[in-house]
């Protein structure tokens, strides 16, 4: 948009642009700026315009920008440009994820790259690495403290391996996804390091108190994110001799964004990590970026400007990278990471389906879909140009973040329901054979989430353990089951490392003193490659898994139909351990899928005139794509085998 204001401000940047940025080919740099331009200066001078040094921050914020164009390599320039004529690429079907740690999945960097034929042989094409930037040697919260932004930690390897890697990836058609810590520094961070020596100008860059006055304000309203090992949300620093707010652990210390210096830091670090060639950005804790007296802190309107201003900077140095939110937040909150009262996403275009994650697990604990049915239904239509991360489990814990209103629309009662969650995938009610692991137990609210990997989650552990194969064939279906549901919701699937085998918890980092009191660390292995070779071997659980996947895999990446344009629709059946949705191609609509998933333990049918408008699907020959089969039918009743999904199609082919 054209607005006088903002463009004499604009002539006034360039005018006084260093002279090395002057002679520099700049043509795309300046379309791009011109044209985002009226909303950088609204968004920066709504949440910076009080202060006296405005006019110099932006032509800061302008000059960064710039330099990083510069700096931006050929490739990546072209990609962009590539990128921006075919603008819905990453809405494809095509894509599959996988989020690892770099030296979980191998030793390091260059091991990394040669394990990749692994991804191809999957199919995984986006590949997110957990970060790997330099933090303590101790307790770093596995990686997310960082102690440099800049450098990649002497374990993985260096930045050469890097973008080695990211080359490497390329060639063959693979995202590349790198984290950048958003929120918070590690305390041995340069600027916690000058803060605490007492340099006002770094002290400024965090919330730092002489006293426990406003910290106590704070705390009146603030959750706690880590209530069993970081009580309170302030960490007394001795050196300092002041308060420092730490929302996650006391060595994680939360950056001041209503500081521009901090913003501008921030963006070139995303720049830079663009630059090494990352596609993708996860940009983790976006929630908590904005802190205000009487609020939560999390969700607040100028973190969500602080993320549009971020999007419309990074649109004009390296528009062909994408921002992932990661908002583990209540589901009407997620959806807003996309941007408000926009068509296109102008904030994060991809964002983590945490609501769809819990909701699947409420699903698998009680055999029925009656809430994953309510929250979907509630879960609003997407922005264009937008989509999600749908998972299954993750790095990290699993939180119950259903809405209330829905759990109490299906008549439960949200406490007990949580707790009967919770000591479901403990083990601890009776007949789970759960071995999930309480995590950020709270003891003034009665909360927790769950550590655990997948096929311990599910029962698989407990049933090779017991011998039983009935156990060890219902808990291989569950996985699949839940995969078939990530695969074909709409949104980029992403796989946990590890799970594709069937990894089962790991209890080694109890040994680790830096770990020992972190329970996530149990579903954060280190791949065992003997392991992985049964793939190959027909008989074992990691064959089993591992070609089930890569079938579901090269199908789901055939059907058009599961690209993700708010192309979905949600079909209400009256039997409630299923889960029924039909997806259509978007330009192409008599193109479609219909999705079933059945969340019990016996075999339950789904009459066909539950399905209403959708009963086309009654004519043809009803045929699942992933299994090739034709389901049994019984009169005007489809059967679905116990813990079974169809993606079944009618058409012929
Ligand atoms: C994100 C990460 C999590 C980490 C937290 C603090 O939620 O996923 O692992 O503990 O941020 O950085």
């Amino acid at each position: 948009m054209y607005e006088q204001v903002s463009h004499s401000l604009l002539n006034d940047i360039l005018t006084d642009l260093k002279p090395e940025i002057h002679k520099q080919d700049l043509r795309h740099f300046y379309t791009r700026l011109g044209a985002n331009f009226y909303s950088i200066y609204s968004l920066f001078f709504t949440l910076y315009g009080k202060r006296d040094d405005v006019d110099q921050q932006m032509q800061k914020l302008v000059e960064t920008m710039a330099r990083q164009y510069i700096g931006r390599p050929e490739p990546l320039r072209e990609s962009d440009i590539a990128r921006e004529k075919d603008h819905n690429w990453f809405l494809s079907q095509e894509w599959v994820g996988m989020a690892q740690y770099a030296d979980g999945y191998a030793q390091n960097l260059s091991e990394l790259r040669q394990r990749m034929h692994y991804f191809l042989e999957l199919g995984v094409n986006m590949v997110h690495l957990m970060p790997m930037m330099q933090c303590p040697s101790g307790a770093s919260d596995g990686g997310y403290a960082v102690s440099d932004f800049r450098q990649i930690n002497k374990r993985f390897g260096s930045l050469e391996d890097l973008q080695q890697l990211a080359e490497e990836f390329h060639k063959y058609g693979i995202l590349l996804t790198l984290d950048v810590v958003l929120n918070h520094t590690s305390n041995e961070h340069e600027w916690a390091q000058k803060a605490r020596s007492g340099d006002p100008k770094f002290q400024d860059y965090y919330y730092i108190f002489d006293n426990r006055e406003v910290p106590e304000m704070f705390e009146a309203t603030m959750p706690e994110v880590f209530p069993e090992t970081a009580p309170g949300n302030f960490t007394w620093d001795e050196s300092m001799g002041k308060w420092v707010m730490t929302v996650f652990n006391d060595y994680q210390w939360d950056l001041n964004y209503g500081n521009p210096a901090v913003f501008i830091e921030m963006l070139d670090i995303i720049l830079y990590w663009a630059n090494q060639g990352a596609d993708i950005l996860r940009l983790d804790a976006v929630a908590f970026l904005w802190k205000k007296i009487g609020s939560l802190c999390q969700n607040e309107r100028e973190a969500h400007l602080l993320l549009q201003l971020l999007k419309d900077c990074c649109q004009v140095t390296a528009p062909g990278v994408l921002f992932i939110a990661e908002a583990i937040v209540a589901p009407v909150e997620i959806i807003k990471y996309f941007g408000e009262d926009a068509i296109n996403a102008k904030e994060c275009e991809i964002a983590y389906n945490a609501s769809l994650m819990a909701l699947l697990w409420d699903a698998i604990a009680t055999k029925n879909a009656k809430l994953l049915n309510q929250g979907i239904q509630n879960l609003p239509d997407k922005l264009e140009r937008a989509t999600w991360l749908n998972y299954i489990r993750c790095h990290d814990d699993i939180g119950l973040g259903y809405d209330d209103n829905d759990i109490r629309a299906v008549n439960y009662e949200p406490y007990a329901h949580r707790q009967f969650l919770i000591d479901y995938y403990t083990g601890k009610y009776k007949g789970s054979s759960s071995r999930g692991l309480p995590f950020g137990y709270n003891d003034k609210t009665g909360d927790s989430r769950i550590s655990g990997s997948l096929a311990s989650l599910v029962g698989l552990e407990a049933a090779l353990e017991s011998g039983d194969q009935k156990e060890i064939d219902d808990a291989v279906k569950i996985i699949l089951l839940l995969h078939g549901i990530t695969m074909s919701f709409g949104g980029m699937p992403l796989l946990y490392y590890g799970d594709e085998i069937g990894t089962l918890n790991d209890r080694s980092y109890i040994e680790d003193p830096a770990k020992a009191n972190d329970s996530r660390w149990t579903h954060r292995p280190r791949i065992k490659w003997e392991n992985v070779e049964l793939r190959n071997t027909p008989g074992t659980i990691e064959h089993q898994l591992f070609s089930a996947l890569k079938k579901m895999i090269a199908v789901r990446k055939e059907i058009p139909a599961f690209a993700d344009f708010n192309n979905r629709k949600l079909l209400q059946v009256s039997n409630p351990h299923l889960f029924v949705f039909s997806r259509f191609q978007y330009d192409q609509p008599a193109n479609r899928v219909l999705v079933i998933a059945n969340f019990d333990h016996a075999p339950q049918y789904l009459g066909l005139e539950d399905l209403g408008r959708e009963a086309y699907f009654r004519t043809g020959t009803l045929r699942d794509l992933y299994s090739g089969e034709s389901p049994i039918m019984h009169k005007e009743d489809l059967i679905i085998p116990s813990h079974t999904f169809y993606w079944l199609s009618d058409q012929l082919s």
